[in-house]
């Protein structure tokens, strides 16, 4: 499939946008410096924090899973079985999770990721989201694919 552009130089603070490519949702969240925080702070209760297994491009690292940390590219899939997770960055959210921080929830059969798609130990998906290739293209575009 054809690499998707995506404007992101009016996007807000804390606002995610949802593309679509390879027919897929893809979402681009542009995070705030609350969300960066707390990242470090679930790794406790993420299966797999490090993302040691395979489902991001090589040039993404460490918790942030970003080029640039306040600019996250996700595929919207669940890694259970495909529903496309909701966006739910307010916290505390106890009928979530008595310590959620934000994140993305999946409906389906209640998968919990973190606001870098890292997935929740003891729910039903196995892997942290997806991240695809992607670059930037001048400070007001990514282009993913
Ligand atoms: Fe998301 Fe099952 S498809 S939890």
């Amino acid at each position: 499939g054809a690499p998707v552009e995506v404007d992101i130089s009016n996007i807000e603070p804390g606002q995610r946008l949802v593309v679509a490519w390879r027919g897929k949702p893809t979402w681009v969240l542009k995070r705030t410096p609350e969300m960066l925080a707390s990242l470090p702070k679930v790794d406790p209760n993420l299966l797999d924090p490090e993302c040691k297994q395979d489902q991001q491009p090589d040039y993404i690292k460490g918790e942030a899973r970003a080029i640039k940390p306040e600019i996250l590219v996700l595929v919207g899939v669940c890694t259970h079985l495909g529903c496309s997770p909701g966006f739910r960055p307010d916290h505390p959210a106890p009928d979530i999770d008595p310590n959620w921080q934000g994140g993305f929830y999946c409906p389906c059969h209640g998968s919990k990721f973190d606001l870098s798609g890292r997935v929740y130990k003891g729910v039903p998906a196995p892997l942290n989201l997806v991240v695809p290739p992607y670059h930037f293209d001048g400070d007001t575009k990514v282009v993913i694919g």
